[in-house]
């Protein structure tokens, strides 16, 4: 993969990368004695209960950075930490959603970071054992949390007593089975125990009934690496950065038609254009920008006229989209949406595990029609079918969340790009003519 560029830690509001860039960050020597690593897991272990630790995430407002933004502490507080037998974190780092690579930038700059994150969470909702879910592709990050897991487990961080506290910590990492599904949470679940990736109904939820039927605290890697700054500097300081309901930080990894391509840490509530025109450098020479993903493919996309949609949740759900997994992927006006949509459309199918008939049918129908769009083949009757599919696939009518996105892409394009579909379908020609 190519080299990614990024914000290193320069500015007041760079929270998780500030240290990035330091050399042999990935070290935990470095971490501990130029980052102040490992204080946080202490301040944890000898100074706070678990309870406190809960509290404290409460406070920070923290919202999960997977993609459904669901309020961190209250879902560790779902966990019963005092029931009887064991308890599992599951860290998602299966990070397969197109045009999103954050967490590989965070394992790969500072994986203690996140290893620290994982051992506070653990000891908050009274685990002893977390798995690390990382994507099969991703073999430089694998190899980091490798030497990381051991320098922890030398240094007696991650073992029978951490710290000298009588608690147990143990991480153990699998390698992701190489399908988009296996990164839902429930699918990711049942790869971890052996088996095909497909999501499980709900209720239960894993908090309840998770890996191996055990309660399991599941949360992605960048929200977990958010938390050894919250202990550290306390739930209150974290909400002075971004919105009222969305605090703090993300990190965004832009992509596309952007001069400067990257993963940049972003405070919550500056708007889209100081993301794609600011940080990534707007689009190449002589292009306009025309359409952009807010959160990954799965985000339903937003016109160029929509630049100013600040990045906060509240603010994209009114802009009827979402910040998902902070995947910003830029297109420009050399572009056909038509195509492109088409193009996601295959890959919904394609990774579709078949479980549930809307996602199963619906994407098939969606390819198909798109292709007879595409050949010029198409007229009012292929546009009733997307939309119809459109529908068929969103508001919780498949078992997870990949249909709905296959269906916001439809859905959202139809809605902003309708001139475009009816150039193709109707009048059998490509404003664009281009190679999407
Ligand atoms: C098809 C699909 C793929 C997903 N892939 C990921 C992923 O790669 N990484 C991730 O953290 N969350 C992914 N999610 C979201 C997870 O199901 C879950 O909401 C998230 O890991 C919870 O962690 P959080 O609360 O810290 O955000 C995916 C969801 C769907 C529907």
């Amino acid at each position: 993969m190519a080299e990614l560029r990024g914000s290193f830690g320069v500015a007041r509001n760079h929270l998780l990368t500030r240290w990035f860039g330091t050399e042999d960050l990935h070290r935990l020597e470095v971490y501990e004695s130029k980052a102040g690593g490992y204080a946080a897991l202490r301040k944890a272990l000898l100074d706070m209960k678990p309870a406190d630790l809960v509290n404290e995430v409460k406070t920070s407002g923290l919202r999960g950075r997977g993609g459904a933004g669901f309020a961190t502490g209250v879902k560790w507080s779902f966990i019963n930490r005092d029931a009887p037998g064991p308890k599992y974190v599951v860290v998602n780092a299966d990070e397969s959603e197109p045009g999103t690579s954050k967490d590989r930038y965070i394992m790969e700059n500072s994986p203690h970071m996140l290893l620290e994150g994982i051992m506070i969470a653990a000891y908050a909702v009274g685990a002893n054992q977390a798995w690390v879910y990382i994507r099969g592709e991703y073999d430089g990050p694998h190899r980091m949390l490798v030497e990381a897991i051991a320098e922890a487990r030398a240094k007696g961080y991650l073992g029978p007593k951490p710290m000298g506290v009588n608690y147990p910590l143990d991480i153990q990492l699998y390698r992701g089975h190489g399908a988009y599904i296996c990164g839902e949470e429930t699918a990711l679940l049942e790869s971890l125990e052996g088996k095909r990736a497909q999501p499980r109904s709900r209720p239960p939820f894993p908090a309840v009934k998770g890996a191996w039927a055990r309660p399991t605290l599941l949360n992605n890697v960048e929200t977990l690496s958010t938390v050894p700054w919250i202990i550290n500097n306390g739930g209150a300081a974290y909400v002075k950065f971004g919105t009222e309901k969305s605090p703090g930080t993300r990190l965004m990894s832009v992509s596309g038609n952007v001069r400067k391509p990257g993963v940049y840490e972003v405070e919550l509530g500056q708007t889209f254009r100081h993301v794609i025109m600011e940080l990534a450098g707007g689009p190449p020479e002589g292009r306009r920008m025309k359409v952009f993903w807010p959160g990954g493919s799965s985000a339903p996309v937003l016109p160029e006229s929509m630049l100013d949609t600040h990045t906060d949740m509240e603010a994209l759900a009114a802009a009827r989209s979402m910040g998902g997994s902070g995947g910003v992927i830029v297109m420009d006006d050399s572009h056909c949406v038509v195509k492109a949509a088409s193009r996601l459309l295959r890959f919904y199918a394609h990774e579709s595990c078949g479980k549930c008939t809307p996602c199963r049918v619906g994407g098939d129908w969606a390819v198909r029609t798109y292709d007879r769009i595409l050949a010029n083949e198409g007229s009012q009757v292929e546009l009733g079918i997307l939309e119809r599919v459109a529908d068929g696939l969103q508001n919780g009518r498949c078992l997870c969340g990949l249909g709905d996105s296959a269906g916001w892409v439809i859905d959202s394009t139809f809605r902003h790009f309708r001139e475009e579909y009816e150039d193709h379908a109707l009048r059998h020609t490509c404003k664009v003519g281009s190679h999407a």
